[in-house]
């Protein structure tokens, strides 16, 4: 323990030369003072009224073991009465201008700040975290949150025009960062208009009652923030609850995919920000003592309860014995200690279960054959009241044990080394996560070679854990989707006014001119046309391929006529899609100039064939002449637009408080499967598959189940138009069963669903085993307006976004 006995015959000199630290607590005595006000007990914040409980249950201090206070156990029906409060409260917190909800919001920033101190001792207690940490860097985070965020509030409609509100959000955070996860969450939310519903972490309610005490003392209009305090059992009845419109969830992977689950098919929006084992690159080049003083921050600040962790130490082989001494003899100087004393490194883990996991995890390692290594002093812990925990240094890890994969969420490093940068790389993607990374070298040429082949959100160039208001946070694969933070964050609590609500459709313009002598152009009707002889097959890796499961479906126009077969894809057709999808690659790597190219190609060839479409739509939906053209010309038009996009949708560059950059790149979130709708057999494809090629991904695409037809001809425009093979990728057949397939796929990173919500419901439901990015429809689309047919809101799901740390300066 960080605690220094003083020899009673100490001199002046002695003390110099010993130069020991000596305790510099932090005065708790307010923040008891508060607690005890309340009689140790509080209730949830409902409607702007502090609502006593049925059952509560103690929180404690995790450095002592000591009971802190008596918080309500929220039931399905206090959860019933917020959800109702902050549905109440909706129409008039919407009804605000901009000006006058960035005034709240700027409200809460400076009440924060006020009671800075307050809060961060608070924290500190709740939490174990130390004060060093609660003041210098939680709380002033948060109330650089609020201040943000009230920015936002100020700009949202010139700047988000055509959005609006989710509605009622429900929002859960876990009890690492409690008060900053608050304000991601809050900040945003309340910004874009929504009203909130809040179920802090069990372990740490602390100071978000204290907030809600803000909230109530600055006089925020009752019902816009809720709090329910309680277990997983309260959070769970928030994510089931039928009058909530989106669930915004941090916490662990395993209750993420619960939630994915209990969504499913309810048309809530989601965002999940889940855990990590984020690797820590250190290149040989690297200044080793910069790189020590950062292992510090990326694994031993907040005693690694940390998703972003830098828990992974992948070290090139020249200098790993170097860095390994040198971190040894950091650590032996590390300090565990009280959480208010100013003078520690490291706190208390937040409660005896955490403490036996991180023990269970270390022994596990032990036994599996790593090397586990603790500073002399580490043993003085264990006879500590409260839950302490050494840092610990492991080597000798092999990448497949379990420490080295499973999220220890403690002070724990393991270590591994590498021989080249392809090397580290591979071992950095070694990981069903996706969260963070960090990667060290002098030499700024491999480092941002190697920062967008890591799969993760976000990348510290020599540097971690770095955090900002202005940028976003959030995870790539099993991390979750979503962002907070920055303008990308916002994006989380707002959707597009569909046109239908705001204004009539336009009526499009019909260019496409039939051959002269076209029986369809002389009686400008839906012909009967007779049954193609001619068995159009799947479109796999560039090649027409037969159906393995040999079988071959009929396709009828809507009066029962059969128009054309097409193959009945399955399971082996999928599977042979999503590889040859994965194959290509290269696709990601050309230039946006490159896939515009194409995409004109594709647009070109079309409209050489733009009758013989027309007519074929035609065939198959009965609609009119007209209406057949319309949707060609419509999909040429709207290949135009996406090869417009391609060179186009640009990252950013944050104003991050920092001497350097942080850049905001758009990647290509992989090989992305889409099912397509039924009305609108080839504009639909065209507007689902287009943006997705624009910015660089792959498709297995499911045409229209109903009238397939037009999309297998056009994998003959594909052919011709110099689209490398397994780019795109068409499988015909039963689209629920195929959907179905793809969301089990676990190589298939993202999934465009557009049919039924039964459909929908069983999409998402599946797609939690590898969390992948689903965006489900089950409403009608009026794909002929370019409204709602194309832009940024499909290009927005084509990528995820990448933050890229640099700082610069000697
Ligand atoms: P957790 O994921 O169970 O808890 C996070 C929040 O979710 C809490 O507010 C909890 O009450 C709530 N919750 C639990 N079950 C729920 C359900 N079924 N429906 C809705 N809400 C529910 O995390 P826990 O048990 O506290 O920690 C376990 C492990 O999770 C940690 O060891 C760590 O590995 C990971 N974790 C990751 C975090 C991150 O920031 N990525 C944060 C906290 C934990």
């Amino acid at each position: 323990m960080a605690t220094t006995s003083k020899p009673s015959s100490e001199t002046l000199r002695d003390a110099f030369e010993r130069m020991s630290y000596g305790p510099a607590p932090e005065a708790d005595a307010p923040v008891r003072a508060w607690i005890a006000e309340h009689g140790g007990r509080f209730g949830h914040y409902i409607n702007g009224q502090w609502v006593d409980a049925a059952a509560h249950f103690a929180v404690h201090d995790p450095s002592t073991g000591t009971e802190l206070a008596q918080v309500a156990q929220g039931a399905a029906t206090d959860v019933d009465a917020a959800v109702a409060a902050a549905r109440a409260a909706l129409p008039a917190w919407q009804a605000l201008d901009d000006h006058a909800r960035a005034r709240w919001l700027y409200a809460l920033a400076r009440g924060i700040q006020k009671h800075a101190r307050h809060f961060a001792v608070l924290e500190s207690l709740d939490n174990g975290k130390p004060i060093r940490e609660t003041r210098d860097i939680d709380i002033p985070l948060v109330a650089r949150h609020f201040y943000h965020h009230a920015g936002w509030a100020q700009l949202l409609n010139t700047e988000f025009p055509g959005q609006h509100a989710y509605g009622v959000v429900g929002q859960i955070i876990p009890w690492n960062f409690p008060l900053l996860m608050l304000a991601w969450k809050v900040a945003p939310a309340l910004a874009a208009g929504n009203t909130v519903v809040l179920k802090p972490a069990e372990f740490t309610p602390l100071t978000a009652i204290r907030f809600a005490e803000l909230c109530h003392d600055i006089g925020l209009p009752a019902g816009v923030f809720n709090l329910v305090t309680g277990d997983g059992s309260t959070g769970a009845a928030l994510v089931d609850h039928p009058d909530v419109d989106k669930i915004a969830f941090t916490g662990s992977t395993e209750v993420g995919r619960a939630i994915r689950v209990a969504t499913a098919g309810s048309d809530k929006g989601l965002s999940l920000e889940l855990g990590g084992k984020s690797p820590f690159i250190v290149f040989e080049d690297a200044d080793l003592d910069s790189v020590v003083e950062g292992v510090v921050d990326a694994i031993w600040f907040n005693q690694g309860q940390v998703c972003c962790a830098g828990s992974r130490l992948l070290v090139q082989e020249g200098v790993a014995d170097r860095l390994v001494a040198k971190l040894r003899e950091r650590m032996e100087r590390l300090r565990v200690g009280t959480p208010l004393d100013k003078g520690v490194d490291m706190g208390a883990i937040v409660a005896p279960v955490q403490l036996d996991r991180i023990r269970a995890l270390c022994q596990q390692g032990i036994d599996e054959g790593a090397t586990c290594w603790q500073p002399s002093w580490a043993s003085t812990l264990s006879q500590a009241a409260g839950s302490f925990h050494p840092p610990t240094l492991f080597t000798d890890v092999e990448p497949s044990s379990t420490i080295a994969q499973v999220e220890i969420f403690g002070p724990v490093l393991v270590t591994h080394t590498f021989r080249t940068p392809a090397e580290a790389v591979a071992l950095a993607n070694n990981t069903p996560y996706g969260l963070a990374a960090s990667v060290w070298s002098e030499n700024i040429n491999l480092a941002l070679d190697v920062a967008p082949k890591l799969q993760c959100g976000v990348v510290w160039v020599n540097s971690t854990n770095l955090f900002d208001a202005a940028a976003g946070f959030g995870g790539y694969r099993e991390s979750g989707f979503g962002r907070e933070g920055g303008r990308e964050g916002l994006w989380e609590y707002l959707k597009p006014i569909r046109a239908h609500e705001a204004s009539p459709l336009p009526v499009i313009d019909v260019a496409v001119v039939l051959d002269e002598g076209s029986s369809a152009a002389n009686n400008g009707s839906a012909p009967e046309m007779p049954a193609i002889d001619r068995t159009p097959k799947l479109f796999i890796g560039g090649k027409q391929t037969r159906p393995d499961s040999g079988y071959t479906l009929t396709v009828r126009s809507l009066s029962g006529v059969p128009v054309g077969e097409v193959g009945e894809g399955n399971r082996k057709d999928l599977r042979n899609a999503v590889e040859a999808a994965h194959a290509a690659s290269g696709w990601a790597k050309l230039t946006g100039h490159q896939r515009a190219q194409i995409l004109y190609y594709i647009a070109e060839n079309l409209s050489a064939r733009a009758t013989e479409f027309a007519e074929r739509i035609v065939s198959m939906t009965g609609d009119t002449l007209s209406a057949g053209e319309a949707e060609v010309n419509a999909s040429i038009s709207r290949l135009f637009t996406y090869a417009a996009w391609a060179d186009k949708h640009d990252g950013a560059v944050h104003d991050v408080p920092l001497r350097g950059v942080a850049l905001a790149m758009h990647e290509p979130i992989g090989v992305v499967g889409t099912v397509c709708p039924d009305p609108y057999p080839l504009l639909g494809l065209v507007s689902l598959v287009a943006p997705l090629l624009a910015t660089g991904n792959r498709v297995v695409a499911v045409p229209s189940a109903r009238f397939p037809l037009a999309a297998t001809d056009f994998y003959s425009v594909l052919e011709t138009s110099d689209v490398p093979g397994g780019v795109v990728n068409l499988v015909t057949g039963d689209r629920d069963a195929l959907a179905r397939t793809l969301a089990d796929h676990d190589d298939v990173q993202a999934l465009w669903y557009f049919g039924s919500q039964q459909g929908a419901a069983a999409v998402e439901r599946a797609s939690a085993a590898n969390l992948k990015r689903t965006w489900t429809e089950w409403t009608g689309r009026e794909w002929l307006d370019p409204r709602v047919g194309e832009g940024r809101e499909f290009l927005r799901r084509a990528v995820q976004v990448k933050n890229i740390w640099i700082p610069y300066g000697e």
